[in-house]
Formats: structure tokens, sequence, C-alpha cells
């Protein structure tokens, strides 16, 4: 039977229509977002979001309180910026930061941010991830609100359908912040571009990732594409294409810019791998395990299944592809996988990796002429991305500093 609670707000939170509205169209300054990145977006978000939700509220209040003011809570309480803060030093790297590109940077970075919280939500649900940013996954808050109900005759529960349409009415806020983003039409051009490619890569990367779950193809080759796909070109490599293209900067420029994000990025996937079976969720603020009981075919495990394959270790490779997909697998279970991930040498030839990748995204950023000042700081986020956090991600935490770290072929081959 339907429960609803009218008065309870997506995992307890504020309600975005409470915030104060003093904080409405304020202009930051270069220096002040640079002090900041983190905490301007969030500010940027604010006003976005307060718009949004107040034009939800005139279609309809169930739909405002459930859907809209969940988005806006989301992406307002967690997440640690990535995507803005290589916006913004992407675009510092190129020279820019002037009054206008401050103002549009900021606006692009909203929307990026919209795009995380529609990226989350989906592959909360695609994955049975329960947890997210140390609170319940949006379909879970959801299934407690109304309980178990399904959404139809099938299988879908309701907690899920409705966080399908919170990721995508994340999406469509995205779009439409971006699309109203006021910028000359040369710049228009080149942003729409980077926009228009990030997000329908995204949708592959994920869809590459079912199918290697689906399917049961786990190649290294395969793990890295998706790694690529699903995570790199949106996390770091099109943000930073992002500021490029706001600053107007030049071809090779932007090619530098884009492998030093390739690299940080598959390097930054590579560790939440890591971190999603040798972390703990007090910190990560995701569950343990989930990608080896969804059968995921990331780098990690395609790695160990190479190096049993390699070494004739077939009690291991057994262990393996009998956990694989085994949704039942207990925390002894898991012991023994982190175990055989260790005996391979798996855990520490992705950490190798790891820090092969930075060591040349550093490489790549060093290429570019930029201020000391701007290249410290793009080089500390960049090595930062591949540090393990130190505490549960709460919003407006700016990324903790360094660890320096590095597979394949990282480098763009022009567009692709
Ligand atoms: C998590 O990204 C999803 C991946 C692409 C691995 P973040 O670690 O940037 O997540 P938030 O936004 O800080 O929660
Ligand atoms: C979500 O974060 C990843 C993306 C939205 C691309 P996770 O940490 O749950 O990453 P996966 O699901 O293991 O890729
Ligand atoms: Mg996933
Ligand atoms: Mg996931």
């Amino acid at each position: 039977m339907r429960r609803e609670r009218a008065t309870t707000r997506p995992s307890g939170g504020p309600s975005v229509t409470a915030l104060p509205t003093a904080v409405a169209v304020r202009s930051r300054s270069r220096d002040t977002v640079d002090g900041d990145v983190a905490g301007a977006v969030g500010q940027e978000l604010e006003e976005v979001l307060r718009a949004r939700v107040g034009q939800a509220a005139s279609i309809d209040p169930t739909f405002t309180r459930d859907v809209a003011e969940r988005v806006a809570h989301f992406t307002l309480h967690g997440g640690k910026r990535l995507r803005s803060q290589f916006l913004w030093w992407g675009l510092r790297a190129c020279g820019g930061g002037s009054e206008g590109q401050t103002r549009s940077a900021l606006r692009i970075a909203a929307g990026l941010e919209l795009i995380q919280t529609c990226a989350l939500v989906h592959d909360d649900v695609m994955d049975g991830s329960p947890l997210r940013r140390g609170r319940p996954a949006v379909h879970t808050d959801l299934a407690t609100q109304y309980g178990p109900v399904r959404a139809g005759e099938g299988d879908v529960s309701f907690g899920a359908a409705g966080a399908v349409l919170v990721g995508d009415l994340a999406l469509v806020w995205a779009d439409d912040t971006v699309a109203e983003t006021e910028l000359d039409t040369a710049t228009r051009l080149r942003v729409r571009e980077v926009w228009r490619a990030m997000r329908t890569e995204m949708v592959a990367g994920q869809y590459l990732d079912l199918h290697g779950q689906a399917t049961a193809v786990r190649s290294v080759s395969r793990a890295v594409r998706a790694a690529r796909l699903k995570t790199a070109m949106y996390t770091v490599e099109r943000p930073l294409a992002l500021g490029a293209a706001l600053a107007g900067a030049d071809g090779p420029t932007v090619r530098a810019l884009r492998s030093a994000g390739r690299c940080a990025g598959i390097a930054f996937q590579l560790r939440d791998d890591l971190l999603g079976l040798f972390g703990d969720p007090e910190v990560t603020g995701k569950p343990s395990g989930d990608d080896i009981r969804s059968g995921k075919p990331t780098y990690l495990v395609a790695v160990a299944l190479a190096r049993a394959e390699a070494t004739g270790d077939q009690r291991c490779r057994a262990l393996l592809e009998g956990a694989l997909g085994d949704g039942d697998l207990s925390e002894d279970d898991l012991t023994r996988i982190r175990a055989a991930l260790v005996a391979t040498g798996a855990r520490d030839l992705v950490t190798a990796e790891i820090n092969r990748l930075v060591a040349r995204g550093h490489r790549c950023l060093n290429a570019i002429s930029m201020e000391p000042r701007v290249l410290r700081r793009l080089g500390a986020l960049l090595r930062g991305v591949t540090t393990p956090p130190a505490a549960p991600v709460e919003h407006d935490q700016r990324h903790a500093p360094p660890v320096s770290h590095g597979l394949a072929d990282a480098t763009p081959r022009s567009d692709r």
C-alpha cells in the first residue's frame, strides 16, 4: 500500500526554497573564485536551483517536493565539485578570468554539477547501490518514503522509477542552465561542441559498463575504454576543455590540457575501482564490494584475471569468476577476493598504473605556458583526484591535496 509522507524532505535535509534569498544574483571576482572554486559554484547552484524549484512549484506541489527538491538537495548537499574545479582551472590555465568569463564559467560549472547529479542518481539505480555521498541513494530514499511498492506490473520499483525521473530532471536543468548562459556566438559554438560530446560519451561509457556486466566480457582494453568514457571524459577532460573553450584557447593548448585530463580522469576511475573494494564505506560514502557483487568489468578485475591466467593460478581464477556477479557474497567472501587481488599483484599493478598516468598528466600540463600559481593549483588538483578521500564527502568540501602517481595510451586521438 502506498504511504505518503508529505512532510518528509529528501534524506531529511532542508528545502532549497527555504534558503535565504539574500544570496541571489551576486557577482564574484576572479580572485574570489580562485580562493574557493567549490564555494563559488555552490553559491551559483543555490541561485540556479532556487529559480528552477520556484518554476517547478508553479507546476505541481508533489512533483516539486518529491522530484525537484530532491534534485536541488542532492546537488547542493554533497560532492567535491571536481568537475567545476577542472573547468575553472582549465579557464585560468588558458589565461581566462575576465568578469564575463567568470560569470559564464560559474554558470556552466553549475550545469556540470547537475550532470553529475543525473549521472550519480541513475548510476545508483543501475548498480542497485543503496548509499551515495554517505546518505541513502535517491532510489532508496524514495523507497523509504513510500515503501517497497512497484511502479507497475513488472519488476521496476517505485523508488527506481522515481529516481530515473529525478536524474532526468537534473539533466534537463543542466542543459537549460548551459543553454541560457550568456556567451558570444563563437564561444557558444565551442562550448556547445564540448557539451554535446561529453553527454553522449558518458551514456556510452555507462552502457559499456552494463554490457560488460551482462556479457561477462572483462578484457583489460574494454575496461580502459569504459573508464575513459564513463568517467575520465566528463570528470576531467571535458571540463578542462570547457574552460579552454570559454577562454578561446589555441589548438595545441586545448590538446595538451585534454591529454592531461584524460590521464588524470582514467587514474581517477582506477582509484575509484580500488576504493570500491579496499576503501572504507564510512570514508568513501559508498558501499564496499558492489563492483564484485554486480560483476562489473573493472580494470582491477581484468588485470587480476589476466594475471591469474598468465601464471596458471586456476584457484584464483575460479574464485574470481565464481564471485563476479554473485549478489549474495558475504563479508568473508569479499575478504578472500581482496586477498586474491593482492596475491595476483593486481592491486599493486593498478596503483603503479595510477602513478604512471598522473606523472604523464603532469608532463602534459608542463607543456602549457601558464602562470606558475595556476600551474601549481591545477597540478595539485590533478594529483588530488587519485588521493583516497580522508573523510566522508560533505558539501562544498574541497578536494584533498596530493599524493603522486599512472595503461595504455591515454592521449586524445583527435576528438575520439
Ligand atoms: C564519483 O565522482 C563518480 C565517478 C565518476 C567515479 P566524484 O567522486 O566526483 O563524486 P562527488 O560529486 O564528489 O560525489
Ligand atoms: C558513479 O560512481 C560513476 C558514474 C556516474 C560514471 P560509482 O563510484 O558508483 O562508479 P561505478 O558505478 O562503479 O562506475
Ligand atoms: Mg556504475
Ligand atoms: Mg556505481
